[in-house]
Parts: structure tokens; C-alpha cells; sequence
């Protein structure tokens, strides 16, 4: 269990983060809202369709993960991270989120850790891949969570940060702490720490032109 810092420091960083120039909405709040978001189901589903190509892009990033530890950052309910295991039963899935009621419907076999992505309780370079789907988005200090994601991902290993785009902003409601990212802003942050980084717009479906709401930014570091 090398990878596994110590749980208690990781929630003592959460709680003890600089505030920035306006308040941020404390941890807490954001755990509660998710804690209470998990009980819906709709728009917080705990599958996606292996179809769909945001799983599809991410699987090809990553590549072949057999023996390999990936952690997925922000999982919810684990639904990428319930396909991973399904392809690569050998892998190891570490599956961190802020809200403990997501992650009791992270499937078996996937090892789960309630914590921030601002402090992620692994060490250093212990993962082969790390992604973050539509997590980041809540993180409120964006650059430590981007800091984390890299972090634990050894050299050469493989990011996938899946969100949404700031050119989108007003077209679904959000709570008060999220953002959404315009595509230099995450590749500069990726780029503080990773050799390769590329950015583009995706869709749900390959053959559908994307409308302009999601992102994903690949980085290998
Ligand atoms: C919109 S859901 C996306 C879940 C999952 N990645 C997916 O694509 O299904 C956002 C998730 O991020 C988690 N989250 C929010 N802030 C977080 C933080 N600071 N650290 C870790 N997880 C966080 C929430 O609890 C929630 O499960």
C-alpha cells in the first residue's frame, strides 16, 4: 500500500486551503450537495455507454492498462471506472471523490478513498494514468487539483481531463463554486508539468460534430 498517503493529512489540507480573493464555498458545502446529488440517478448515473466516445477517447489515451494502476479523480459512482475494470480486470482502479455516498456505488474490485483532489492521499508518481471527467470543474483551487492529477502519474504516464468549455458557460445551471475552462487555461496548467498536451473539442458521438460544451485535454507527462 505504498501509494496510500495518510487519509488524515489529505482532510487536513482540504480544511486548511488558503482562501482566494472572493470566499470559497467551503468543502463541506460541496460534499453535501454531492452527497445528497447521489441519490439521482439521472444526472448522475452510475454507467455510461462504452459507445459513447468520451469513454472511447479516454480508453485510447490511457491505452493498454493490464497490470497498470490508474486512478480516476472525482469518480461519482465510477462509471468510467467501472469500464476500465470490465477491459482490464487485471488493472488496478484507485477511485477518489469528496462525497463517501458516491463512491458506496463504485463497483467492487475498484479501490476506493473518500478525499480532495486538491490532496490526493497517493504518493508520488505511484499511478501509470490519471483522468478526471467532469470533476475538475468543482475543484475551486483548479491549479492545486491540476498539481495532484500530475503528481501521482509517473513519467511518461497518461492524463485525461474530460469538461466543459467556458465559451458554453450559461447553458446549463450550475452551483455557485463551479467552472468551466477555456482550452489554453488547462493546457497551460498541464503543461507546468507534462511533455505532450493537446486540447480539443469532443461530443458524445464520433460521428456528431461537436456543439461546443465539452472538452478534453490529453497530456502525457
Ligand atoms: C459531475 S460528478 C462527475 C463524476 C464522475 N467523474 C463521472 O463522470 O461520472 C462530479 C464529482 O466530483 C466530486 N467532487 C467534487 N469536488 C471534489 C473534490 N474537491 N475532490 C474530489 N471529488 C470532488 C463530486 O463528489 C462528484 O462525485
Amino acid at each position: 500500500m505504498g501509494w496510500l498517503r495518510s487519509l488524515t493529512a489529505a482532510v487536513h489540507n482540504m480544511a486548511g486551503r488558503t482562501p482566494g480573493k472572493r470566499p470559497r464555498t467551503p468543502p463541506a458545502e460541496i460534499r453535501a450537495f454531492f452527497t445528497r446529488a447521489a441519490q439521482d440517478e439521472e444526472h448522475y448515473p452510475s454507467t455510461i455507454d462504452a459507445r459513447i466516445f468520451h469513454v472511447k477517447l479516454l480508453m485510447e489515451h490511457l491505452g493498454d492498462l493490464s497490470g497498470k494502476r490508474v486512478a480516476d479523480i472525482g469518480c461519482g459512482k465510477g462509471r468510467f471506472a467501472r469500464i476500465l475494470r470490465e477491459r482490464y480486470p487485471e488493472a488496478s482502479i484507485l477511485a477518489i471523490d469528496l462525497a463517501e455516498a458516491m463512491l458506496m456505488r463504485v463497483p467492487q474490485g475498484i479501490l476506493r478513498a473518500a478525499a480532495t483532489m486538491t490532496a490526493l492521499p497517493f504518493a508520488t508518481a505511484c499511478c501509470d494514468g490519471a483522468y478526471a471527467t467532469e470533476s475538475l470543474e468543482h475543484a475551486v483551487d483548479v491549479p492545486a487539483a491540476v498539481g495532484e492529477l500530475c503528481r501521482i502519474v509517473k513519467s511518461g504516464g497518461r492524463i485525461v481531463i474530460i469538461d466543459k468549455n467556458a465559451e458554453a458557460w450559461g447553458r446549463l445551471e450550475t452551483p455557485e463554486w463551479e467552472r468551466w475552462f477555456g482550452r489554453k487555461e488547462l493546457e497551460r496548467l498541464l503543461a507546468r508539468h507534462c511533455r505532450e498536451v493537446s486540447s480539443r473539442p469532443i461530443s458524445y458521438w464520433e460521428d456528431v460534430e461537436p456543439d461546443g460544451l465539452f472538452l478534453a485535454w490529453l497530456a502525457v507527462k
